[in-house]
């Protein structure tokens, strides 16, 4: 279901309703953008994710670090068994950006945890398609099927000056109290 709107910026988008449903298209110029769901086997694709998140304000960690460190090497596997899902961008020929929401437990949480019961968000697009909406369009699919599934919060940490916080703040997330320092936010769904 698609509901095409204009925008200043040039960009037609269509309104994603759900990953399971037809896939949601939108359009700059001639590229042609689509959302699909994020399947288990898509590890490399969460490890360039997860580097590129750990590495948003530079190099500080390598891909070794990535698939060696369990605080990282959590966040490059979803198990859908545990109910983790996930959305991918595409264009004509490349992946352009991935977010994904896992129930990590509580003895081996993530950045963002704040309870078994909550899944934890991470969202990642790649350098040459950031700024053009990407990133919003994934987080609002993620948000609409995190609603249709019955979820009622998401959570997420951003660190101190990742303009991903804006985003956040405009979708809803708010700080957690007494864990602004760690820059963990809440949505209720
Ligand atoms: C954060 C990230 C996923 C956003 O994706 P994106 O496709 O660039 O974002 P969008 O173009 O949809 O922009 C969404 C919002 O983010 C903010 N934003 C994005 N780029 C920005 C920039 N350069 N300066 C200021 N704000 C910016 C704006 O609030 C923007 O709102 P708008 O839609 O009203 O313009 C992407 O920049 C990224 O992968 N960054 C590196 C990894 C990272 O930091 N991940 C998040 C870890 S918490």
């Amino acid at each position: 279901m698609t509901r095409p709107t204009e925008r200043q910026d040039g960009i037609t988008l269509a309104d994603t309703r759900s990953p399971a449903g037809p896939p949601a298209v939108y359009r700059r110029g001639m590229t042609v953008i689509r959302l699909r769901p994020l399947r288990a086997d898509e590890r490399e694709l969460l490890q360039t994710a997860t580097l590129g998140n750990v590495n948003w304000c530079g190099e500080r960690f390598t891909r070794h670090d990535v698939v060696a460190r369990p605080e990282f090497s959590h966040y490059t596997h979803i198990d859908p068994a545990r109910g983790d899902f996930g959305i991918v961008a595409e264009s004509d020929d490349a992946t352009v950006g991935v977010c994904w929401a896992q129930f990590l437990p509580a003895d081996e949480p993530g950045f963002g945890f704040v309870a078994e019961t909550t899944p934890e968000v991470s969202a990642w697009v790649s350098p040459a398609a950031r700024g053009r909406g990407v990133g919003r369009r994934l987080m609002e699919s993620l948000i609409v099927t995190a609603r249709e599934s019955g979820l009622e919060r998401l959570s997420l940490s951003v660190e101190d000056g990742n303009v991903a916080r804006r985003l956040y703040e405009s979708l809803g997330f708010s700080p957690v109290a007494g864990r602004e320092d760690e820059g963990v936010m809440l949505l209720r769904l």
